[in-house]
């Protein structure tokens, strides 16, 4: 790999063994991807799991942090004080949430590992945003915008909605990155791996966030870790929509990209979205693929629900919003649990309108920094789940083993009310 003077020196050691550390990964990890060079990036999300210390014993010190960092993300068995971060770098999605913990069920030792965890993301300078979404809370990449990205649903968003440029980098390759302001020149970076793959012709035009969500359900399962380009959308949709679609593309296949013609940025026609490349394959989703990708999405079949989820990926203040008008002067069912969670930012904001209240006193609650699928934690005794996420309806069975009907907000919230799933594709 062609490497700069700079980046010659960070590997000789320097900057010190930290970066030495992380330079010396990125180098290995873009060599075994067939990356010629590494590229600049001033943004970065990764996340640093408290999960990652499970081995650590109360009472847990920032040294030990530091000891299990150096071990866990640079493959070093000499612990050593983590640097600051060089670049721009927010905490993604972590295990609790700060208020709600006890309700979460999350044990006190846990918490105080998250706590430590935490401490030490401020001290090397971490921007805590604590959510899947970063894109709705100040980190918005501009077009061309070369970014080291973990998490799926907020890759997809970047690349497609925003223009920014990042693969799904793992939590070793996004730490690295967060140390010396580099990531490896490849896969999105590269303007070729962004032109289209697979072509999707619309007949059933989606409207809501649920039908955005059907079709990139559809859509990823068929076209895998290609790149779909949806034609013939005739309403523009909104942030919510793409945020549901792109994550159900990420969860039913690996899509880290896709196009709609006439809405991102890098499909201003067909022609555009597939560059130099021919369509390998063309697919139509009418209301047959609707169906099929509904029916894919509901493993449950008891009426009876107890836990309903709303927020995967993070919810908009509009969603958040929307869900607090459905359940104002309403009272939840004594035996369901309804969380909904959102970036803490964007709850702040929710407090200061009232919403949280609203919310509160239908009896659910209004979570932050986490998710049921990340923590793997969840209301006792869940016997059948129902969600407003197709991506959280795909994960919900697979890691945490419950069935899980899929529908809109209004069903979920009908459904937390009454008890009784009523929900159905219309
Ligand atoms: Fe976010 Fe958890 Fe969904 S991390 S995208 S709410 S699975």
């Amino acid at each position: 790999m062609k490497l700069s003077f700079e980046e010659k020196r960070i590997l000789e050691g320097n900057e010190g063994v930290a970066r030495q550390k992380a330079m010396e990964l990125l180098v290995k990890y873009g060599e075994a991807l067939g990356a010629e060079r590494l590229i600049e990036t001033n943004n970065v999300c990764v996340s640093l799991s408290a999960g990652a210390y499970s081995r650590l014993k109360s009472p847990v010190s920032e040294s030990d942090v530091d000891a299990s960092f150096s071990r866990m993300y640079l493959d070093s068995e000499d612990p050593f004080e983590i640097p600051k971060a060089k670049v721009f770098t927010c905490r993604l999605i972590r295990e609790m949430d700060p208020e709600n913990w006890q309700i979460q069920g999350i044990s006190p030792e846990r918490h105080e590992m998250n706590l430590a965890a935490e401490k030490v993301c401020a001290r090397i300078g971490m921007q805590l945003m604590h959510t899947c979404a970063p894109y709705l809370v100040g980190n918005v990449p501009v077009m061309g915008e070369h970014c080291a990205w973990i998490e799926s649903s907020a890759v997809i968003y970047c690349n497609s909605v925003l223009g920014g440029r990042t693969n799904i980098e793992g939590m070793e390759s996004a730490t690295a990155s967060m140390l010396v302001g580099r990531t490896p020149y490849w896969g999105y970076h590269v303007d070729e791996n962004r032109w289209g793959t697979h072509l999707v012709e619309v007949e059933y035009q989606p409207e809501s966030v649920m039908d955005w969500g059907l079709l990139g359900y559809y859509v990823g399962e068929i076209v895998q870790e290609h790149v779909p380009v949806i034609n013939g959308i005739i309403k523009a949709p909104n942030i919510a929509r793409l945020k549901h679609h792109g994550a159900a593309a990420a969860s039913s296949g690996g899509v880290e990209m896709y196009h709609v013609v006439g809405f991102t940025p890098e499909a201003h026609s067909v022609k555009q979205a597939f560059g130099k490349n021919k369509p390998k394959m063309k697919l139509k989703y009418g209301k047959a693929e609707r169906k099929k990708a509904y029916d894919n999405l509901t493993s449950a079949k008891d009426e009876n629900v107890d836990f309903i989820m709303l927020g995967c990926p993070h919810y908009t203040l509009e969603e958040v919003w929307n869900a607090a008008k459905l359940l104002e002067g309403r009272r939840i069912h004594d035996n369901v649990n309804l969380w909904i969670f959102t970036p803490h930012a964007l709850k702040t904001i929710a407090d200061q309108a009232g919403l949280t209240d609203t919310i509160a006193k239908a009896g659910a609650v209004l979570m932050t920094d986490t998710c049921p699928c990340i923590s793997h934690v969840q209301p006792k005794n869940v016997k059948t789940a129902a969600t407003d996420s197709a991506k959280h309806a795909h994960y919900m069975p697979a890691i945490l083993g419950f069935p899980t009907w899929f529908g809109s907000q209004k069903d979920c919230i009908e459904a937390a009310i009454t008890g009784k799933w009523r929900g159905e594709l219309k």
